[in-house]
């Protein structure tokens, strides 16, 4: 190992998620084949004795880059010194939960856990949150980080990019590696919309090589807006490998760059491009090059890109009075 192990703070580290999750960080996915990490995980006291079993079986996996693997219930702790955190774990909505409570229960958690990284992360500290309602969850951690800059806090819409990078290219008859520029405006949510207007398949324009607006209205956007709850209808819980692998692929791409003639999709705070109000962890398309990210600037809206956006984002504002009335920001 030429270089320290880079820390990676992991919460709700026995959950679905974090079972898929951690192995391929030691394996050296999520930031690349030269680069050690430590593991810090994070986990509620009646689970640290899954998460311990869980850092048996990384002890058992010999992976060269992984340096070390500790266990916290105590995010002040478990955020000491990280340098990558991936907030996996939230409280998932049970039944009879209205959206208030579920807001109220996340920002229980999200809140110290922002304070601690406020408190006790280093200084190149890169958020990623994953756990739901992922935007507006990043969005009570960064505000209670105020000396964390506030763009490194970020939330998870990679899995919708994947998504509908899928949902086309099997349209198509491409591989998904033939798409580029693909974009996921607004939240992660059922309101997100899947954008192909400014995508490319092959080098040509997406949306005409669609050439089917019926398609793209009635089965791409909701069938990518509404997959999360129909693997959640197949499999009898949320996806877990997919989610864990969008999470690689999005700080993977944060930290090593988007190709060349390529970008991703990230949710952001806001500098009010394309209308976006400002300080809102909204969806755009992003460009990423050594270690920053850039909003994608001058992309033409369309009026069914700009009404859908409109009202992706109005359910982000909503997410941000409710949880402003609550006093959890
Ligand atoms: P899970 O219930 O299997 O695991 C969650 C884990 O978080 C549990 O082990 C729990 O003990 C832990 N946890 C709860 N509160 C915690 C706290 N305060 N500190 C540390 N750990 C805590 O859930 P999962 O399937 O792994 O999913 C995790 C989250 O990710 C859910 O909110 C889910 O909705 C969300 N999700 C997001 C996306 C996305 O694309 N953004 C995709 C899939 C799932
Ligand atoms: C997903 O997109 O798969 C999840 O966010 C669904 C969920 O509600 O956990």
């Amino acid at each position: 190992m030429t270089q320290a192990p880079v820390n990676v703070t992991v919460t709700g580290a026995a959950g679905q998620i974090g079972y898929a999750l951690l192995f391929r960080i030691a394996s050296g996915q999520l930031l690349g084949p030269d680069t050690p990490v430590k593991l810090r995980l994070l986990e509620i006291p009646q689970a640290v004795k899954a998460a311990e079993g869980t850092a048996m079986e990384l002890e058992d996996g010999a992976f060269p880059l992984l340096a070390g693997t500790d266990i916290f219930d105590n995010p002040k702790q478990a955020f000491e010194g990280a340098n990558v955190a991936l907030l996996v774990g939230a409280r998932p909505r049970t039944k009879g939960m209205e959206r208030g409570d579920l807001l109220e229960a996340n920002g229980g958690i999200f809140k110290p856990q922002g304070e601690a990284i406020n408190a006790g992360a280093a200084d190149d500290i890169k958020v990623l949150v994953v756990g739901n309602p992922a935007n507006t969850n990043a969005l009570i951690a960064q505000q209670h980080a105020p000396d964390v800059p506030a763009e490194r806090f970020t939330a998870m819409t990679r899995l919708d990019h994947n998504r509908a990078l899928a949902q086309l290219a099997k349209k198509l008859g491409v591989s998904v590696a033939d798409i580029k520029k693909m974009t996921i405006w607004g939240n992660h949510s059922a309101t997100q919309y899947p954008d192909v207007f400014h995508a490319e398949v092959a080098g040509k324009n997406a949306a005409e090589a669609v050439n089917d607006e019926t398609w793209l209205a009635e089965d791409f956007i909701p069938t990518v807006a509404k997959r999360g709850a129909a693997i959640i209808e197949a499999r009898g819980a949320s996806s877990a490998a997919s989610a864990a692998s969008a999470a690689i692929d999005h700080v993977h791409t944060w930290v090593n760059g988007t190709a060349e003639g390529d970008w991703t999709s990230m949710a952001v705070p806001s500098d009010g491009s394309y209308g976006v109000p400002e300080g809102l962890i909204s969806s755009f398309p992003v460009t990423t090059k050594n270690g920053k990210y850039e909003i994608v600037q001058g992309l033409e809206l369309n009026e069914f890109s700009r009404t859908r956006i409109d009202a992706s984002v109005a359910e982000l504002s909503e997410e941000r009075d409710a949880v402003r009335s609550l006093g959890l920001i």
